[in-house]
């Protein structure tokens, strides 16, 4: 399907599937994905080699002029570098994923990771998920969508994960970090996880991703008079 250039902004809580969701529109209508969450993930990992946050989570004020040197991009369009090095596999553990709420609290990391992401789609045409795409990084995004999923199946989806790249993950653990990113990102000051009051919401509980890529495709076709927007869900 032709589809113009145009942003495409997901958002919603941790591991409700937000990149897989992105990544598949992203093939399928061949677009840049961008992953916000990985960005903040390896200002995170940054923060914690550079020894500028605590075991409290304080995080020391020397990070905001660090971040200056700090190259952090994306390869062969997904892989996070932070300069030379590839960071995919560091930024993804339960280390990181501790303290990357706290790190994503703070205005002058936002606003470097913001920055970052506005360069990296100057050429339009882009998927990106994350906490606050649709509110703040891209508030004129034409789509928008807000994934949602019960938290017991959003805990198995991380544990699976983990488990598969051979952590050894404690489900109470898993669940407990879930619960306490979703409060942090939501109760924050500086653009605090919500929905965009234009957004599309999808509870993906029980759906498999043949189901959402279909609900996805119907959307896309929708706002583009292809057919009529899906009723169900609809939020706006
Ligand atoms: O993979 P998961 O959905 O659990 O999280 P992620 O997308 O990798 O994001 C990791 C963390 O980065 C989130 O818990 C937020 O604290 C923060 N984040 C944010 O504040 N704003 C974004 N746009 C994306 C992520």
């Amino acid at each position: 399907m032709l589809i113009p250039d145009i942003t495409i902004a997901v958002d919603g809580f941790s591991s409700t599937g937000k990149s897989t969701f992105a990544r598949l529109i992203a093939k399928h209508f061949d677009f840049l994905y961008l992953d916000s969450g990985a960005m903040y993930r390896g200002v995170t990992l940054f923060a914690q080699e550079q020894g500028l946050i605590a075991p409290d989570n304080t995080v020391d004020p020397s990070l905001e002029k660090a971040l200056e040197t700090l190259d952090l991009h994306f390869e062969a369009g997904t892989v996070l570098h932070m300069g030379e090095r590839n960071i995919e596999k560091l930024i993804r553990t339960m280390e990181v994923s501790s303290q990357v709420s706290p790190i994503a609290a703070v205005p002058y990391v936002r606003r470097y990771v913001d920055g970052r992401l506005h360069a990296f789609a100057a050429s339009g045409r882009v998927v990106m998920d994350g906490r606050d795409i649709g509110t703040t990084v891209f508030p004129n995004a034409e789509i928008k969508v807000f994934l949602t999923a019960r938290p017991e199946v959003r805990a198995q989806r991380r544990f699976d994960e983990l488990a598969a790249k051979g952590e050894n993950p404690v489900f109470e653990e898993v669940m407990k970090n879930l619960q306490e990113r979703d409060y942090i990102d939501s109760h924050r000051e500086t653009s605090p996880l919500r929905r965009a009051e234009d957004a599309f919401v999808l509870d993906n509980s029980e759906m498999g991703l043949t189901e959402e890529t279909a609900w996805a495709e119907g959307l896309i076709r929708g706002k583009f008079g292809l057919l009529d927007a899906p009723e169900e869900g609809y939020a706006g």
